[in-house]
Order: structure tokens, then C-alpha cells, then sequence
């Protein structure tokens, strides 16, 4: 059995289609629906977004991911015995994408599954993922966060239509004599179902309910500063380690100003966080990995160095996992 669990690879994939505000300001103004670069820029960070052409799903974007993430953790598709997909823009009500990534990687036999935490799921997937690995029901698996919010938003909501965008990210985990993940916490709180959802469903060859995005973006905003703080403190507490050991802050990539005051309350100097939300927006479960792996290709994150990835979503869902890269 191995202590431990280490990220050897990582991976991300934006599909082709890029819009920036000024060309999704100039889409929605078509149907009437005012907003501008400035105010998008100013209240989000957010400069341009990728959207997946019709037909194209999130285990497609997952792939891509994964093969990056092989490629650079040196290993191939045969290797791997565990996939878990965060996502909340399945392929299919089932079976899982994780199924579909999984064939589509020419893989079969190994256990494959989703994981359903909106934007913490990915941070969610990795704990799963941990806990597996460390007590030896696999030993390489993939972990994958891909969506296609671009499906779910309300072209007629401007209050939300601008946030999101489609992606993937990916890292191989595997076994390891030394650290690794050092610590995770993940937490629920059903009572804020509301604040942030898709409140729609299948039902009789139907879809029943809303089934496009509703958010109260402000009381998200409010708990999402609060908890960012405290599950970043409760990661740091078990591996008895302080904010001032951290080298990079890795937040779920939905708003600068929530990065930026959790940076603030954490100690963190600005410099130390890893922004991508500008590049891709909000691609809730693919945030994470995405930001992880834009930092590690161009060098910013370094082998041996102390990351925090932290996520917060709709369930309401948030927590963190601090690891040594
Ligand atoms: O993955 C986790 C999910 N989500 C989040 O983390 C989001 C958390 N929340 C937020 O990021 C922010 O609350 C938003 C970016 C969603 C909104 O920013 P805000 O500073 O809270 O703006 P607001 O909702 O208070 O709206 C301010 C004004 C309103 O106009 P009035 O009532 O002051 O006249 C809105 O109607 O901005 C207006 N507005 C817009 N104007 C232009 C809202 N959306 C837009 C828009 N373009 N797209």
C-alpha cells in the first residue's frame, strides 16, 4: 500500500471557438440583451470565453485533457485503473462521461465514474481520487473536470450568460513513496440548493422544471469568500503547515474579486495566485486543473513547491486540497 498519492502529469483543453466580450456583447445585443466589455471586465475579471460546437460533449473535451495529462506524466491510456469525471454538462443522463472517456481512450475493465459537485468537483474528484490511491484500489488514475456550461446558460440572462465558458482539465494521480496530496477537506450545504442551480430534469421523455442556469450571484459571492478562507485554513492545519508556506493559491477560476479577497484574508500576496478566469471564464469542475496546467507549462509551478486548490459551487459545495508538487 502507498502513502501517498502525486500528481505526475497534467492537461487541459479549450475548444476552438473563442468570443470575447465585445464579440458575446455584440451576440446578445442581436436579441436584445445589453451588456458591455467594461462592465464584464470590471465585475469579473472575465475577457473571453471558449464555447464547444453543437455536438461536441464534455467527455470530448475530457479526452483531450486526459491525453495531455498522459503525455506529460509519461504514461499511456493501458496504464491507468481509475477515471473520475467531475462535471455537471454530462454527455448523457447516463451512463457516466467518465464510461465515455474511457472508450474513447480505448481503455476498458477499470472502474469509471462522475463525480457531481458543479465547480468543486474537481477538488471533490481529487479527494475520491486520493483516498483510492492511498489505500491501494488504484494505483494510476486519471482525474478529469470537463464542461459545457455554454449548454445551460440563459442567452436572455445577462446577469449570468457571461460568466461561463466550456473546458478541460486533467491529471494523472498516481502512487507515490512520497508526498503529494497532504491534505483535503470537502464540505455540503444543501440549505443553499437554491442560490445556484439548474432546476430542471427528464421526466416521462420530457424535460420538466427550468433547465437552464439561475444564480443569486451576489449570495454565492458573500458565502464563497467565507468558506475559501476557512477550508484553505482547515488544509493547512491538518498538514500542519501556515499560509506562508504556500507558493501558489489555485482557486476555482469564477471571479477575480472573490480570487483577490481570498488572497487577502489568506495573507497571500496577488502574486502567488493563479488567474486564468480572464482566458476561459467560469468553467466551474474544469477551472482547477485548467489554471493547474496553464501554470505548469509555463513555468510558474515547479516540482517540489506547495499548491492550494480550492473550489466553491452550486450544492452549495466548496473545499480545498493542499499537495506538494
Ligand atoms: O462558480 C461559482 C459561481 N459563481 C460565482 O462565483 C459568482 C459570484 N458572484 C459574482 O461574481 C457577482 O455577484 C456577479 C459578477 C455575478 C455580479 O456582480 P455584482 O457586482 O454583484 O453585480 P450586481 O448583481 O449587483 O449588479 C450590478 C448592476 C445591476 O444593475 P442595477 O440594478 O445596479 O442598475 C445589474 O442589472 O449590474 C447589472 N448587470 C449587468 N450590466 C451589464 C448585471 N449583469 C450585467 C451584465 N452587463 N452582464
Amino acid at each position: 500500500m502507498s502513502l501517498y498519492s502525486r500528481i505526475t502529469g497534467t492537461g487541459s483543453y479549450l475548444p476552438p471557438r473563442r468570443l470575447s466580450n465585445a464579440d458575446l456583447a455584440a451576440q446578445l445585443a442581436r436579441d436584445g440583451v445589453e451588456t458591455s466589455d467594461e462592465w464584464i471586465i470590471e465585475r469579473t475579471g472575465i475577457r473571453a470565453r471558449h464555447f464547444a460546437d453543437p455536438g461536441v460533449g464534455a467527455s470530448d473535451l475530457a479526452v483531450q485533457a486526459a491525453r495531455g495529462a498522459l503525455v506529460a506524466s509519461g504514461r499511456s491510456a493501458a496504464d491507468i485503473d481509475l477515471i473520475i469525471v467531475a462535471t455537471s454538462t454530462p454527455d448523457m443522463v447516463f451512463p457516466s462521461t467518465a464510461s465515455m472517456v474511457q472508450h474513447k481512450l480505448g481503455i476498458a475493465g477499470c472502474p469509471a465514474f462522475d463525480v457531481q459537485a458543479v465547480c468543486t468537483g474537481f477538488v471533490y474528484a481529487l479527494t475520491v481520487a486520493d483516498a483510492m490511491v492511498r489505500t491501494g484500489s488504484a494505483r494510476c488514475a486519471l482525474v478529469i473536470g470537463a464542461e459545457v456550461f455554454s449548454r445551460i446558460l440563459d442567452f436572455k440572462d445577462r446577469t449570468t450568460c457571461v460568466l461561463f465558458g466550456d473546458g478541460a482539465g486533467a491529471v494523472v494521480l498516481e502512487s507515490a513513496e512520497q508526498p503529494g496530496v497532504l491534505a483535503t477537506d470537502i464540505h455540503a450545504d444543501g440549505k443553499h440548493r437554491d442560490i445556484l442551480c439548474v432546476p430542471g430534469h427528464v421526466a416521462g421523455g420530457a424535460v420538466t422544471g427550468h433547465p437552464l442556469l439561475r444564480m443569486d450571484g451576489q449570495a454565492v459571492f458573500k458565502l464563497a469568500v467565507g468558506v475559501l478562507e476557512q477550508t484553505a485554513r482547515t488544509t493547512l492545519a491538518r498538514a500542519g503547515l501556515s499560509e506562508g508556506d504556500v507558493d501558489w493559491l489555485i482557486p476555482h477560476q469564477a471571479n477575480i474579486r472573490i480570487m483577490q479577497s481570498t488572497a487577502r484574508k489568506l495573507k497571500l500576496p496577488e502574486g502567488k495566485v493563479v488567474v486564468t478566469v480572464d482566458s476561459h471564464g467560469n468553467t466551474s469542475a474544469a477551472s482547477i486543473p485548467l489554471a493547474l496546467d496553464v501554470a505548469v507549462r509555463d513555468g510558474r509551478v515547479q516540482r517540489g513547491q506547495l499548491l492550494m486548490l480550492e473550489g466553491v459551487g452550486g450544492g452549495f459545495t466548496w473545499g480545498s486540497v493542499l499537495l506538494r508538487y
